[in-house]
């Protein structure tokens, strides 16, 4: 670590803000390549049902129709399930949700593709569908695939049934969460090209660029060596294009190469929210034991989960979920059980946190119910079984660095007077606080470790300029910005000579996926990396030229010092100097996950190298009159090891927390027979600026060792905390538990009346 920063810890401005701001910033809707055609999904319109045919022909005579291909088309396999192999690139015996897709059609314009795909008959022969977890979890027949359970994680701790002998109280509960759209402003999209040489060049609305090359690959069966992704700007994601694009793309891709054109898919909203995966709604019971003085002892927690027709990334959901299950407190006795179940309805995947805002809803809700039941102050019982170093996590792995569980807690309950909270008033709106603390495990973890390695390739132009490829990406989070930075900062130099290309897999090695809050930790590390490896050329070139030795070379704030002379020349001098004297001026950087001791069985050790820790505290008001909630203000502090951008910190806290908001009140995702119902901006309600109230963030530095600069990651733990901080708080306003959500005015009320 170097022992002043110039650029970490600064609120250096997004470089990406001004060309977007001013339209200079082209997404993929902007972007018409030369003969290019356009291509539409053509679907299932039943939640269930057998394939019997497909007929273009009502398409076929029209001026703009061009092709129809379907499952048969594809010349490699007919296979895009991400982690479990479930999942076609066409469906072409069973349909198992509306929108699973049959065919594609493509024609010459895109209002043509769309209004053709309409005219196309797909005949199938609808099965009885399955909804609800219920319904596929106790299903003797009729199984949507071998069987309903689509994957399952446990962790087997302890003896449960002791810890609850010894408990003076055991206390159960039931909790449910719902789906959550991701509702990213820009919906899915690519446009595939064949190139010269027999290869295929994507470049799309990507979050995982490494994952569509992969399906590319399969779909059409040629090397990945011939396969280039790239990334377009990019609209919001939020996990939404993990795997999605995958599709999206191979469909494109198989249309590119066979009618040897450009081929450009973008789905509509009502597409876009239909198609798409979604969050996992769960169903949730926690059974915990304590003591009278609320010790927790045991615990016994049953997750299931809605998947949807396909796994996706189920398994993924299902892991996280139960390594987080019961928060970031000591609790030496546990059994949890993550199931995910196949239903007829979309598919649900990753979603900002995998699962993870899900099961800090049930942890959250039942520590406050345990402390209501003791007569125990929230913020007191939470403080009596916190995290610390030298504590296990409920997995037993020993935490030793970097655990700022309790200074989250501590500088949120602060911040918002918890201790001299307003009166809940008695008037017509009842004012109510809650607290909520969670623990996220940063990157992959112990599942995901045999992919969990990033890189860099920095290279130093004989200009002066920098070009940083990195294979992660900026998805709105700021990726752009603090890979800027700590570029600046590994490397000496200033940020304004630094550019971040777009995300290309020509470019650096198979970084994994974009997911998991890992960009800060990865890319920061693997920059670290390159820049151990540059900083010695830039350094021998430099004392050669200013006649001194190599340790004697500092670069620092876009100077070459040399601390014998106390001489300086400037960065140009240098790199005209590196390119003149033959040296290399480009280095690739990597770096891999610490190895992690982890039972599988058990579920058991070490889930995930590090974790983020998290506090949100909501003031809320509660309309007697009408049901209405509304959030006053979200203290939000969030212990990230160390602040890059501060500024950027905080927009991500924001906009996590606005998320969190959203899905805890407004967000009501309605199906009807597996028709998404809220398939638009009037029937799914985002919450706009007037009803995110005021959300302070607070920071908590306590640097991960592991850490680029001692940080870790916040894009995920932003949302996590809020919804169970929310549900806290009304059920402090109105003195009755809320243990689903969304928290809609109508059952406000009932609650209230009954
Ligand atoms: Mo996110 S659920 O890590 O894409």
């Amino acid at each position: 670590m170097s022992s002043q920063s110039h650029n970490i810890g600064t609120r250096l401005k997004r470089v990406d803000a001004r060309d977007k701001i001013i339209g200079v910033t082209r997404f993929l809707t902007d972007l018409e390549v030369e003969n290019m055609l356009h291509a539409a999904p053509i679907y299932s319109p039943v939640a269930n049902g057998r394939l019997l045919s497909i007929d273009g022909s009502p398409a076929e005579g029209d001026p703009d129709f061009v092709a129809l291909f379907t499952a048969q088309d594809i010349p490699g396999e007919n296979q895009v399930g991400v982690i479990i192999e479930d999942q076609p690139l066409l469906a072409d015996e069973v349909v198992r949700y509306i929108g699973d897709s049959v065919g594609l059609l493509v024609a010459k314009t895109p209002e043509s593709a769309q209004r053709l795909a309409r005219l196309v008959v797909v005949n199938i022969e609808t099965m009885e569908a399955i909804f609800s977890i219920d319904d596929s979890r106790d299903a003797s027949s009729g199984f949507l695939h071998e069987t309903n359970l689509a994957c399952q994680h446990q962790v087997k701790r302890g003896n449960p049934e002791a810890g609850f002998k010894a408990s003076d109280q055991i206390i159960e509960a039931s909790f449910e969460t719902p789906f959550q759209e991701h509702y990213y402003l820009e919906p899915q999209g690519c446009i595939a090209q064949s190139t010269p040489t027999g290869g295929i060049y994507i470049i799309g609305s990507i979050q995982c660029p490494f994952y569509v090359q992969k399906a590319v690959s399969k779909a059409l069966a040629i090397p990945f060596a011939k396969i280039k992704v790239e990334q377009a700007p990019i609209g919001g994601a939020f996990g939404g294009k993990e795997d999605v694009p995958s599709e999206i793309c191979a469909r494109a891709a198989l249309a590119a190469q066979i009618l040897q054109k450009p081929v450009k898919i973008i789905y509509g909203r009502t597409d876009d929210a239909q198609l798409t995966s979604k969050r996992h709604p769960f169903q949730m019971h926690y059974k915990v034991g304590v003591t009278n003085e609320g010790k927790l002892l045991a615990a016994d927690i049953k997750l299931e989960e809605n998947a949807g027709a396909y796994a996706t990334l189920s398994s993924v959901v299902s892991y996280r979920s139960a390594m987080q299950a019961m928060g970031p407190y000591v609790i030496p006795d546990i059994s949890v059980e993550s199931k995910s179940y196949y239903t007829n309805l979309p598919p649900t995947g990753a979603f900002r946190g995998f699962g993870s805002p899900q099961a800090a809803f049930g942890h959250e809700r039942i520590m406050d119910i345990i402390a209501s039941k003791l007569k125990l102050d929230p913020v007191e019982l939470r403080l009596r079984n916190i995290l610390k170093p030298d504590t296990k996590t409920l997995t037993g792995q020993l935490l030793i660095s970097s655990v700022g569980a309790e200074e989250t807690l501590r500088s949120a309950t602060q911040a918002a007077n918890w201790s001299s909270q307003d009166a809940n008033s008695d008037s017509r709106w009842k004012t109510g606080y809650g607290v909520s603390l969670i623990h996220y495990g940063n990157c992959l973890g112990a599942a995901g470790w045999f992919m969990d390695g990033s890189g860099v390739k920095i290279k130093i132009h004989r200009d002066a300029s920098i070009s940083v490829a990195f294979g992660l990406v900026e998805m709105g989070q700021g990726a752009l910005t603090v890979v800027t930075q700590m570029t600046a900062e590994a490397l000496g130099v200033e940020p304004s000579r630094i550019m971040v290309m777009p995300t290309d897999t020509d470019q650096v090695p198979d970084s994994g996926p974009a997911v998991a809050s890992r960009n800060v930790i990865m890319t920061g590390n693997a920059i670290r990396d390159a820049a151990r490896k540059l900083l010695p050329i830039l350094k021998e070139a430099a004392a050669e030229l200013m006649q001194c030795d190599l340790n004697e070379i500092k670069l620092e704030k876009g100077l070459v010092y040399s601390t014998r002379n106390n001489e300086s020349i400037s960065f140009e001098e240098l790199t005209n100097y590196l390119y003149l004297s033959n040296r290399p001026m480009d280095a690739l950087g990597w770096w891999h996950v610490p190895a992690l001791k982890y039972d599988a069985v058990t579920g058991t050790g070490e889930a995930y190298f590090t974790y983020s820790y998290a506090t949100h505290v909501a003031k809320v008001k509660v309309d007697t009159l009408t049901g209405l909630v509304k959030v006053e203000k979200i203290w939000a502090s969030h212990d990230v090891g160390r602040a890059i951008n501060p500024a950027g910190l905080e927009a991500q806290i924001e906009g996590g927390t606005a998320q969190g908001i959203g899905w805890a009140l407004t967000e009501h995702f309605k199906t009807d027979l597996g028709k998404v119902l809220s398939d638009n901006l009037t029937t799914y309600l985002l919450p706009t600026a007037l009803d995110v109230g005021d959300i302070e963030s607070i920071f908590i530095e306590d640097p991960e060792p592991e850490g680029p600069w001692g940080a870790k990651g916040v894009g995920e733990p932003a949302i996590i905390p809020t919804a169970g901080a929310i549900a806290n708080a009304v059920s402090n306003a109105i003195g009755r538990p809320i243990n689903s959500i969304p928290i809609l005015p109508e059952d406000v009320l009932e609650m209230m009346n009954g």
